[in-house]
């Protein structure tokens, strides 16, 4: 890696009961009618919902409130919240929520301050030159997108999944309290750390010929093994606060460059994921630990020593110097065997209860190959063929 980019403009407002500086942060960035955005039940039963708009109205700040985002958001909520944000001269989005709520936030602040369809951006058709102002009140420590560049929604009609990443698309803030990802259901914590695994992961495996920093593979190796360490203890103890801090700062540092740059990463099995959990409705990194393993062993051969590193320097594997392509092997099943021991699906079958169809098979890497338009992968170069040997190997 003798060139990157870093740009993490986010400011981080970490620790227990840091909620209730809400309004005094959006006030500090601007807001004067903030948009109080959040998903299904969690945060009004836990009463952070009450807190957020307390603090709100303490700063003297007016808002109104956008709840109902799922899982996997959609581009109708969207455009709803923009809707009414022009309507209430909203001019700051706060996101309560995890990545779901964030991106719709994301998506929001971007339709308020371009013109036209807000999906033209995510489809590629237009460039975005702006957005509104964003915050963000973290309840999951998974996608990152608190400190990420990207949005990912997906358009209900023909259900496709797109990201958007630009310099525009950092929140302003991230409150970040982990004693509110103590009422997570052991599934979603389990995923939420596959999910901080994988963006480590995805840019730990680039093009063969990258050279990688020794310090940022440190880094790297250092976070995939705390996560895994904090993930069982979690899982044990939901109200265990130092486990809970661990992996809410490693799924921020995971995702906002600290673990490799964007740009040399490969990402293959966030493009195949996607698919999966816009078809199926999957939570997003049950998919990932679904496909990792398949998508492992169809690429380790472009670059066996690199399986064999993270094999020796994350699960203390002895590297075989005789055979590293064995250690390689070792390696990714000891990743799998960790997914299982958290309760996270290995192949498409655990994930959705059944066998892919071939049908589904060639629709999943049809869309992934964006209409058979690109291909995907860096450490290794996927075309719409490959993508549809890596859905059958995983189904
Ligand atoms: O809707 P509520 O009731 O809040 O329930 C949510 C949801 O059902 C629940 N939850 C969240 N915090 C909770 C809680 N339940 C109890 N207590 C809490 N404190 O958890 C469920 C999942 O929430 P969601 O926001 O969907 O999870 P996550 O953070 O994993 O976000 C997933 C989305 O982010 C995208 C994914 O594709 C997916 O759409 N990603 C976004 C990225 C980005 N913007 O940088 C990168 C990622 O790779 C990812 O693609
Ligand atoms: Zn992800």
């Amino acid at each position: 890696m003798d060139h990157f980019q870093i740009h993490a403009p986010t400011q981080i407002i970490f620790g227990k009961n840091t909620e209730n500086e809400a309004g005094k942060w959006c006030k500090y960035y601007g807001a004067h009618k903030v948009l109080v955005h959040f998903g299904g039940h969690s945060a009004k039963k836990s009463g952070l919902l009450d807190r957020v708009c307390a603090s709100l109205k303490d700063a003297g700040l007016e808002y109104v409130l956008l709840g109902g985002v799922v899982p996997n958001p959609q581009l109708s909520m969207v455009k709803k919240g923009v809707e009414l944000c022009r309507e209430e001269n909203v001019d700051f989005i706060l996101a309560v929520g995890g990545g779901s709520v964030i991106d719709s936030a994301k998506g929001i602040g971007y339709g308020l301050a371009n013109p036209g369809d807000v999906w033209d951006y995510y489809a590629k058709k237009k460039e975005i030159t702006a957005c509104a102002p964003l915050g963000a009140v973290l309840t999951i420590a998974a996608a990152g997108s608190e400190m990420s560049n990207c949005s990912v929604i997906t358009n209900e009609d023909g259900m496709l999944k797109r990201g958007l990443s630009t310099d525009y698309g950092y929140c302003k803030f991230a409150i970040m309290n982990p004693e509110l990802t103590y009422t997570l259901p052991a599934y979603q914590t389990a995923s939420g750390c596959t999910d901080i695994m994988v963006h480590t992961l995805e840019r730990y495996f680039t093009a063969p010929a990258t050279h990688q920093l020794a310090l940022i593979d440190g880094i790297a190796e250092t976070l995939l093994r705390n996560v895994m360490r904090y993930a069982k203890i979690a899982l044990k103890e939901p109200d265990n606060y130092d486990a809970r801090a661990e992996i809410m700062w490693s799924g921020t540092l995971s995702h906002n460059e600290t673990t490799g740059d964007r740009t040399f990463g490969d990402w293959s099995c966030h493009q195949l994921e996607h698919e999966l959990s816009s078809m199926f409705g999957v939570a997003h990194g049950a998919g990932l630990a679904a496909v990792w393993g398949s998508w492992a062993r169809y690429v380790y051969k472009e670059n066996v020593g690199r399986f064999a590193q993270l094999a020796t320097n994350v699960f203390h594997i002895p590297y075989n110097f005789r055979n590293p392509e064995a250690t390689a092997l070792e390696g990714i099943a000891a990743m799998e065997s960790f997914f299982h021991h958290i309760g996270m699906p290995t192949s498409i079958h655990e994930l959705i209860g059944k066998d892919l169809t071939e049908d589904e098979i060639k629709e999943l890497a049809y869309k992934c190959s964006f209409m058979n338009t690109r291909t995907i992968g860096q450490f290794k170069v996927l075309t719409i063929g490959d993508m549809e040997n890596i859905y059958r190997a995983a189904k």
